[in-house]
């Protein structure tokens, strides 16, 4: 199958899952299957794999793959996905919530700055009814700004917001609600037809879009409780997150569980080493925090 995305932290999670023949294991964010695979070459023989990812075409791609279950669906559903398989004996829960390089090379999802042309869904559940297309011109000012601030920390998140309302404003089809649609109209709308230089502005913006789109930190602040339920004891729940705020919530629940309940095995996060960073410089940010059910 061809590789659609290179996973983070395999050498790490190896070790810190610790995984053992007939153990049973989630992939939370199963994608094209990196870890996944990586997981059953741990748990084998015996052992299974439970995929689960929102976008359906990554499911779609797993069929044939028979040792690694499949589901569509989203990870903060995650106790009813495995109630209904009937998955027992959790030895691990494992989420990376980065974006895949298919769905920022691939897809035509508008998730990428550098692809113009795209139109500006951003929804990684493509039966999702939001989209940054709407986002972007439905919502009034002060939403737009609250999006970029929070979701985004950008800075100048209201300057952002006032653009995007004057570039709006300016469109001959606002009145049939066609302002802003692909890439390139949002690129004009911050005044960056040329991202150079604004690279730093661009991703914080786009990451914030893709947040609010999806739901992300509201998903993730739902399933992880629920995947530490899942797990036996002596389970691992593993995390890689690439931005503060993913990280935050991680820390949170990892605070919340400490003590009674949890060991935490990452006192400081794992981060990539230089080597890999080299091969797969979109390792740099991941951050993996881990930690063993009581
Ligand atoms: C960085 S990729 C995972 C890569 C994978 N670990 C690998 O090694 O191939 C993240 C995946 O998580 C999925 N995803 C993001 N949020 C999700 C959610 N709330 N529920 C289910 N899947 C989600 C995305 O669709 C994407 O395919």
């Amino acid at each position: 199958m061809q590789e659609i995305h290179t996973p983070v932290l395999t050498e790490e999670l190896k070790v810190l899952l610790n995984l053992k023949p007939g153990d049973n294991a989630v992939d939370a964010t199963l994608n094209g299957g990196g870890h996944a695979r990586m997981m059953l070459e741990l748990i084998k023989p015996g052992g299974k794999v439970l995929g689960i990812d929102q976008d359906k075409s990554m499911i779609e791609r797993m069929e044939g793959d028979k040792n690694i279950t499949a589901i569509w669906g989203n990870f903060k559903d995650i106790d009813e996905i495995i109630k209904k398989l009937g998955f027992n004996k959790i030895k691990a829960v494992l989420f990376d919530l980065g974006m895949s390089r298919w769905h920022l090379e691939q897809s035509g999802r508008g998730f990428s700055f550098q692809k113009p042309e795209e139109a500006l869904f951003m929804n990684l559940n493509k039966k999702s009814a939001n989209t940054a297309a709407e986002i972007l011109n439905g919502y009034p000012e002060d939403r737009l700004a609250e999006i970029f601030k929070n979701f985004g920390q950008e800075p100048k998140a209201r300057l952002f917001a006032k653009k995007i309302m004057e570039f709006r404003k300016k469109q001959p089809a606002y009145r049939q609600g066609r302002r802003i649609i692909s890439v390139k109209d949002l690129l004009n709308a911050l005044g960056a037809q040329k991202p150079d230089g604004r690279e730093k502005i661009l991703a914080r913006i786009f990451q914030a879009l893709r947040i609010a789109v999806n739901n992300e930190l509201e998903a993730l602040t739902e399933a992880l409780p629920k995947s530490f339920d899942a797990l036996d004891a002596g389970g691992r729940l593993a995390i890689i997150s690439y931005h503060s705020l993913e990280d935050r919530i991680v820390k949170n629940f990892f605070s919340a569980v400490v003590g009674k309940k949890a060991i935490i095995l990452t006192k400081k996060p794992k981060t990539a080493s230089q080597e890999e960073i080299i091969k797969n410089p979109s390792s740099r940010s991941a951050k993996l925090r881990v930690l063993e059910k009581i």
